[in-house]
Parts: C-alpha cells; structure tokens; sequence
C-alpha cells in the first residue's frame, strides 16, 4: 500500500495524489530506503501471519511513471531475498549505494531460530542487489528493536535507545556510534545532559547542522512496583548535538497535536519535519492530527497542522515508512 502525498512548500496546503493498494504486498514494520530514484521496502511482518517477519525485498522505480493505482513493484525476493526474514528493525543508507539493516527481530530462513547476536548487521547492495554480512569491530550494544539509525552522511551512524529482545525486555537510554566509514566500528557515546528516561518508537532526523531532533515514542518507568509505559510530551522535543555529544531539551511553540509512538518523519529541504501517523497506549489509540509540521528553521521549533486538499485520504497509519522523493512524500504499507 502507497499513499503519496505532493508537498506544496510554499503554500500551507497538501495535495493527496494517491492511493494504491496491494493486498499481496501488505506489511508493517518493515524498512525502506531510497537509493537511485528507487524505493526499495525490505522485510517487515506480513499482515496475515504475525510471527516470523519476512525476507521480501522488492522496489518502485520512481524515474519511470507508474500507474498510481498499481505500481509495478518489481519484486527480487527471489534474486536478492535476504536469508533471514525480518521485521522491527532500522535502516539506514551507507556509502551511498547501501542499505545497512540493524535490529527488530531476525530468523534464520532455514532454521527459523530467532538471531540473537549482538553484532547482526545486514547490508544490501543496491546496485548489486546481493545481501552481505559485514565484519564489525568494537564492542556492539546489546541487540535492540523499535529504534531508529540516523546518519550524519559522514559514515556516522547514531543508534538511541530502544527495547532488548525477549520477554520482560530492557529499556535503553544509551547513545551509541557505528562508525561505517571504511570498516563497521561501535562505539559508546560519553554524553552530557542525556535524558534518564528511556524511548522507543521515536523518530529522529539529522538536521544539516548535526543536531538530531528526537520527536515522540514511548517510555517506561516503574512506579510503586508497577511498570508504567507512556508516550512522551511531542510538544518537548529532545535534541542531541552530534558535535559535542550534548543533548538539549526544547519546548516548542505552535499548535498542539496529540503524543504518538510509531509514526515516520521526513525532513525537507528548508528545514521542516513532517510527520505521519502514530498512536497512544497498549490499544493503539490513533493520534491526532495524522499529519504535522514541526518547523526547525526557527530558533524555537514551531509545530502547525496543514490542510489536506484531497478526495482520498490515507487512513491513520502506524509502523509504515515514509521516504521524500522530490516534492512527494511516499508513505508505504504500514497498520
Ligand atoms: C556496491 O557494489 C558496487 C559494485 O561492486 C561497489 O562499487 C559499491 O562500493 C558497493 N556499495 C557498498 C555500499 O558496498
């Protein structure tokens, strides 16, 4: 499922142009990442068996029209299939033409047994379209899901927080730093002023000046014995400076929109994150408005809900992606 939203910078106005659906293809929590004028989705949970995510790998050639009512996907599952399946992890786009997948939940296609290392990081060749497993030094952070790699575009990787794998599962509050310039290097990060509170199911945005901007997600916190999970104050937004490892919080202006978890965020290029989707609670309760702008290019950020001009309207989403490709924002598949 695509919904493709044409972003009118300018003018405080959203055209909705499509809505394709693939009843095949459905999926949430799974990763994409756009190299080449190509959109490729890999993994996630296929909708109608929840357990052991999926290896699928396929694209949407951006470059070609496509009918917007079916895009001809061309899926290379068959070619390229990862020889895991998974889902709940995170991506990011490394030397250019690579897609490195790190976290959620992976299971061997043969075996099915549940990858537990802590150093499985996978790595996809967009222009070889061939999986493989990249040697890693350093000490890696335990393995983690529902949290979100961001990169500098300088190789530097930056993983925050997240949830351990398993049952009663660890909550984390930790920075760490993979460094993908020449080889795959962890490092732990010595931060200042750092959050106490751990997070899940955030987005987080690397703004050109090395500030990454931390928006939503859930936390947890034991009170008189019990465990309490809530999502975060949106209108807070915690940024942490790349540069000297010191994290800010800062309290925005503007409209108020509901707190989230599990929405997607996009930056454009004058500076504005525009998020989608997202829910509250263990009944996934959905957050409104759907669509939001926090504006950075002020020096208190500045949160307003544009008009969506449209005869469709996507429905509310969680655990989709979103990837901005010149003025469109493309949000796919999702619950
Ligand atoms: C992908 O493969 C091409 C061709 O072999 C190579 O030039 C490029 O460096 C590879 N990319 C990554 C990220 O390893």
């Amino acid at each position: 499922m695509f919904y493709v939203f044409l972003l009118q910078f300018f003018v405080i106005s959203f055209s909705l142009t499509i809505l394709v659906e693939s009843a095949t293809n459905a999926r949430y929590a799974h990763v994409s990442a756009l190299i080449n004028d190509q959109l490729f989705i890999i993994g996630g949970q296929p909708t109608s068996f929840q357990t052991k995510g999926s290896n699928d790998v396929f694209y949407l050639d951006l470059k070609k029209s496509f009918n917007l009512q079916d895009p001809s996907l061309v899926d290379i599952t068959k070619t390229s299939g990862m020889p895991f399946t998974i889902s709940w992890a995170s991506s990011t786009v490394v030397n250019k033409d690579g897609i490195l997948i790190y976290g959620g939940y992976a299971w061997s296609l043969n075996s099915g047994n549940l990858d537990n290392g802590d150093n499985s990081l996978y790595l996809f060749n967009a222009t070889t379209k061939q999986w493989t497993i990249p040697t890693v030094s350093g000490a890696p952070p335990p393995k983690r899901r529902e949290m979100k790699m961001v990169s500098d575009n300088n190789e530097n990787i930056f993983i925050y927080g997240g949830i351990q794998l398993g049952a009663n599962p660890q909550w984390y509050t930790d920075m760490n730093i993979l460094d993908a310039q020449s080889e795959f290097r962890w490092e732990l990060i010595q931060m200042k002023n750092s959050p106490t509170y751990p997070r899940a199911d955030y987005t987080a945005t690397m703004l050109p000046s090395g500030v990454i901007v931390y928006i939503g997600g859930r936390t947890r916190a034991v009170r008189d014995g019990s465990i309490l999970e809530t999502e975060l104050n949106i209108k807070q937004i915690t940024l942490y400076d790349t540069k000297d490892a010191t994290w800010y919080p800062m309290e925005t202006t503007g409209e108020l929109i509901d707190n989230r978890n599990s929405h997607s965020a996009v930056l454009t290029p004058d500076g504005k994150i525009i998020i989608y989707g997202g829910a509250q609670g263990p009944n996934l309760i959905t957050a409104s408005p759907s669509l939001a702008i926090l504006d950075t290019s002020t020096s208190v950020y500045t949160w307003s809900v544009p008009t969506i001009s449209s005869q469709f309207s996507p429905p509310p989403l969680i655990l989709h992606t979103a990837d901005l490709y010149g003025d469109y924002m493309i949000v796919a598949f999702g619950q």
